[in-house]
């Protein structure tokens, strides 16, 4: 009598052999997701459900699963896809990957801030279609970190993990910004500031927070206003946490200098976005965990998760 689990997507190899060797699984065993029609229809009945951060776990799919469901397991440190509130009510148990991707995600971060502020796109697109005549010594400068001022909202495990990445680049400040100041920011010299003047006073701000109730479209015109005409904006967290519209007039008008976008709202970004016709904006596939190793560690501690909650067991990870 194996509990039966969905498992949503094509996942590395070690998570889903984990869970065959104690379940029966159902799988949609692609990298797209299956049409909601059939999510919602293949759940029915299902004890453990394994989902990714693009499946939106409502009350209706939870309607749909039904009582034998018992944990929601997503392999993803954001859980802003569920419905966290109802899941409680019901006794379902939740698990999550936080912390193995924490220095992925930092990497991804800083390249693309590097990217960002040093003008990536303009350079290999220049090259490309010819435009790179000869060297010139006012082409393609940017601003660089030597001496910055970072501004670092949301202090978690990886805003945290951001800002010993920026050390040696030989940034002047670190600030942060949130809902208190944290103790560990000693450790790396970061300055506690209230979300007004980190704006205000940084040259590169870094979105690192969560999207909830409190953080959406936290970045918004006024936000925008206060930054500085140079500032680079970079958000490697959630889409949601940004007004695009505002974004996007605010880079087209100068308001601030540009921004690199890891995440979008609405993913994909629809092609004909006005962003992406912008020089100064980069915009990547929310790809911030993607490494070989980082992606692999995420499906078996999603596996884990998933096991020890059918089983009655405290998760490796479980989101109270
Ligand atoms: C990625 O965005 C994640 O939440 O793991
Ligand atoms: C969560 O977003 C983290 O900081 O790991």
């Amino acid at each position: 009598n194996r509990p039966r689990v969905f498992i949503s997507r094509r996942i590395p190899e070690k998570g889903y052999a984990l869970i065959a060797s104690e379940c029966e699984i159902i799988s949609w065993n692609f990298d797209d997701p299956p049409p909601r029609n059939e999510y919602l229809s293949t759940v029915k009945g299902i004890n453990g459900l394994f989902c990714l951060l693009t499946d939106k776990i409502d009350v209706e799919l939870l309607n749909e699963a039904g009582p034998s469901l018992q944990v929601v397991s997503t392999m993803s440190v954001g859980y802003d896809h569920i419905d966290v509130m109802e899941c409680n009510k019901r006794n379902i148990l939740l698990g999550y990957t936080p912390g193995i991707l924490t220095n992925a995600t930092a990497e991804l971060t800083m390249a693309l801030l590097l990217a960002t502020s040093r003008r990536l796109k303009e350079g290999i697109r220049a090259v490309q279609t010819g435009e790179w005549g000869t060297w010139k010594p006012m082409w393609l400068c940017g601003p660089g970190l030597d001496g910055a001022t970072v501004g670092i909202v949301g202090l978690g495990r990886i805003g945290f993990a951001i800002a010993k990445c920026l050390k040696p680049f030989g940034v002047a400040k670190i600030v942060y910004s949130g809902r208190s100041e944290k103790e560990e920011a000693k450790e790396i010299n970061a300055e506690y500031k209230s979300f007004d003047e980190l704006l205000k006073i940084s040259d590169f701000v870094i979105a690192c927070c969560a999207l909830t109730s409190e953080t959406k479209e936290l970045f918004n015109r006024d936000a925008f206003k206060k930054m500085k005409p140079s500032a680079v904006f970079i958000n490697s967290s959630r889409g949601g946490i940004v007004n695009q519209d505002d974004l996007y007039k605010a880079l087209e008008s100068g308001e601030i200098g540009a921004a690199g976008l890891d995440v979008t709202s609405p993913e994909p970004l629809p092609v004909d976005s006005p962003l992406l016709k912008l020089d100064n904006c980069i915009v990547i596939p929310h790809i911030g965990s993607a490494t070989h190793s980082t992606r692999e560690a995420m499906a078996v501690l999603a596996a884990r998760n998933l096991l020890a909650g059918l089983k009655g067991l405290p998760m490796p990870c479980q989101l109270k």
